[in-house]
């Protein structure tokens, strides 16, 4: 199940606006991926659950596609938004910071699977501009050293393989 959170209400906001209608899963699949970064198994599950269609179906259409990023997430995942508001108050310092320090490019996971990197649009947290998402939980206010200990901590204080 999609983990009940900022992002996941503007998710749902968005399918109710389109009121579940299966035409509209193209903008869905869209807006899933420009809210998360990417598709992974659990928001097609939940795209599915929520307009009502078989997962294959669901499945399918993002597989066709080649404009939709499916993703094997990490074990940790950090996500910077990358919408005006974060991008005004420094938050490609941070993404920078992150790809230097460990290793991995944006839209990519580490050598060793444990922390994959992605970008997503305004997460409806301009108020606490720059934002990045780490495992879920929404950092307000953050800074290169902010997320980089954070991510430490969660990493076991040992720098990911390098490539
Ligand atoms: S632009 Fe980043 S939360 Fe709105």
């Amino acid at each position: 199940m999609l983990r009940e959170d900022k992002r996941r209400e503007l998710l749902d906001n968005f399918m109710r606006k389109h009121e579940y209608d299966e035409s509209a899963l193209l903008e869905i699949l869209h807006k899933t991926q420009e809210i998360y970064g990417y598709l992974d198994n659990e928001s097609l599950m939940y795209v599915a659950q929520s307009l009502n269609l078989p997962p294959s179906h669901v499945y399918g259409v993002a597989t066709f596609y080649s404009f939709f990023k499916l993703k094997a997430a990490g074990e940790h995942v950090v996500t910077g938004c990358l919408g005006t508001a974060c991008y005004v108050k420094g938050v490609e310092e941070i993404m920078q910071a992150v790809e230097r320090e460990f290793n991995v490019k944006r839209g990519e996971s580490t050598a060793d699977g444990k922390l994959s990197l992605f970008v997503t649009r305004c997460i409806g947290a301009c108020a606490m501009a720059p934002s990045v998402v780490i495992d879920g939980e929404v950092m307000g206010k953050a800074t290169p050293e902010l997320v980089i200990n954070k991510l430490k901590l969660l990493l076991g204080g040992n720098k990911t393989e390098t490539r």
